[in-house]
């Protein structure tokens, strides 16, 4: 199908996780032929999509609040002799549809996270004015069937979802509920998706998937770690990384294949949440404190410079001092170069919304704040290290000043240099000079020729 010339224009905001991203992107995709071309201000937009994140309270009240400000824009258009057409998209879209519509008449349409290949059937009926305006399927095979074959990167590197779903439902987490159970990708598509990007310059592709690392657990083709090796065979693809991945999946193979696979990069985020063993039966983790640190060391066995990172959550119901120094432990005895660290967020309907011991807000800060402390210390310590290491590092872009260019570290860190754009694309050798605060400065070693890991 060709595609219409651009006549309208699209406008998309995004919350939440890289899934969401990759989401957007593809919405982007779908309507593309449809004649939408996207506009980066809502105001001059045919079609506003939120595409929205339920993790915590403050992602959702969030999304009612910017409904407010589109309510006021679309009334100033509509007297105008205009219209905007408003969806919401997403986690929100999917655990509270009908109340969105309810408290806020103007939205147009609603649409679940399984269910954007009906978003152009989903504007025509808008447009009618007539029929369903909530879309909430669960049936995620339909959905990546029916999605366009061929994608438009945004530069070099590029997300890619080769799993979707949640069966693990931590008792703190709405994830299981919006995004329905776990389904991998078969491994076909997600090559054929993998080449069409390379071939289009992608030459880093980061897999995502809420459980990433159980990649094929009900297919039997080789898990994770075979969809690794068999991307790493796409000529171009040289940078390979995944995220987010559960303890419980983390199997012997994929942990050799960071040993094994070069492409495969030396940065892994595998969320602890807490240090307790109480609290984490409490969450049902499935694991103890000593499982996680031991499958650390597994890890740093297969590749001794993997670069750690985590997510963590504090104030979980009934999570006493020592609990909480627990985790502060752990996070001595891993050493992290980065991480995530949440308050507890109650979300309704999941176990620990109704769990006594409710921990006090203020106490929430303060451990967040000690916890914090420790792993920016960690970070700094990680970053300092690499002055006067030579690292690979993909530029990615230019960088704010000019004369700058700008990428990644294979351990994920920012990297800036003074450098020609036409680099872009390339991995090039740096010497790193100095640690900031979010990123390394280095100098180029090796402009001409393409670095190896
Ligand atoms: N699937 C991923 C992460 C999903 S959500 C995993 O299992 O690791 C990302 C992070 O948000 C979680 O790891 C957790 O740390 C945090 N999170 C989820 N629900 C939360 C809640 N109710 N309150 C605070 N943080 C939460
Ligand atoms: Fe949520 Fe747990 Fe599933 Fe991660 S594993 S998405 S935290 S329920
Ligand atoms: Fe948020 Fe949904 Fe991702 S709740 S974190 S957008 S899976």
């Amino acid at each position: 199908m060709t595609d219409l010339p651009v006549q309208k224009r699209l406008y998309i905001k995004t919350y939440g996780c890289q899934m969401n991203v990759y989401d957007s992107e593809r919405m982007t995709d779908i309507l593309r032929p449809l004649g939408y071309g996207v506009t980066d201000s809502p105001d001059d937009a045919d079609l506003v999509v939120l595409n929205t994140c339920h993790i915590r309270e403050k992602a959702t009240e969030k999304v009612y609040s910017e409904l407010g400000v589109l309510r006021r824009m679309k009334e100033a258009k509509a007297g105008a002799g205009g219209q905007m057409t408003i969806a919401v998209a997403g986690c929100v879209a999917q655990a509270e549809g009908s109340e969105i519509m309810r408290r806020q008449t103007a939205v147009d349409f609603v649409l679940g996270p399984q269910s954007y290949h009906r978003l152009p059937e989903m504007i025509a009926r808008a447009h009618r004015a007539s029929g369903e305006a909530l879309a909430a399927d669960f049936a995620a095979d339909e959905k990546f069937d029916a999605l366009p074959k061929s994608r438009q990167p945004g530069g070099v590197t590029a997300f890619l979802t080769v799993q979707e779903g949640c069966d693990k439902f931590c008792t703190f987490c709405v994830v299981p509920y919006t995004r329905g159970a776990e389904y991998s990708r078969p491994v076909e598509a997600v090559l054929a998706e993998a080449a069409d990007l390379a071939a289009q310059g992608v030459r880093e592709v980061t897999l995502l998937g809420q459980n990433v690392n159980a990649y094929g657990a009900e297919r039997n083709e080789g898990g994770l770690a075979g969809l690794v090796e068999r991307l790493a065979a796409i000529p171009g693809l040289d940078r390979i990384r995944y995220t987010t991945s559960h303890p419980r999946d983390m199997d012997e193979a994929l942990i050799a294949a960071h040993g094994t696979q070069e492409a495969l990069m030396p940065y892994l985020h595998l969320p602890v949440q807490s240090g307790s063993d109480k609290i984490l039966k409490a969450m049902n983790r499935d694991h103890r404190a000593e499982d996680y640190v031991a499958l650390i060391g597994r890890i740093r066995q297969a590749r001794p410079d993997i670069a750690l990172s985590g997510d963590f959550i504090v104030g979980f119901p009934g999570e006493t001092e020592a609990d909480f120094e627990a985790t502060l432990d752990l996070v001595r005895q891993v050493g992290y170069a980065s991480a995530f660290t949440f308050k507890y967020s109650r979300r309704p309907g999941t176990p620990a919304a109704n769990m006594g011991a409710q921990v006090d807000e203020a106490v929430k800060d303060e451990r967040l704040a000690r916890l914090n402390g420790l792993l920016e210390e960690q970070r700094r310590a990680f970053n300092a290290e690499m002055v006067g290491r030579v690292v690979p590092v993909l530029i990615e872009r230019e960088g704010r000043h000019p004369g700058q260019i700008l990428g990644r570290s294979p351990y994920l860190q920012a990297v800036h240099a003074e450098g020609p754009a036409n680099l872009i694309g390339q991995i090039v050798h740096m010497r790193i000079e100095s640690a900031a605060h979010m990123s390394l400065s280095g100098v180029l070693v090796s402009a001409a020729q393409e670095a190896v890991l």
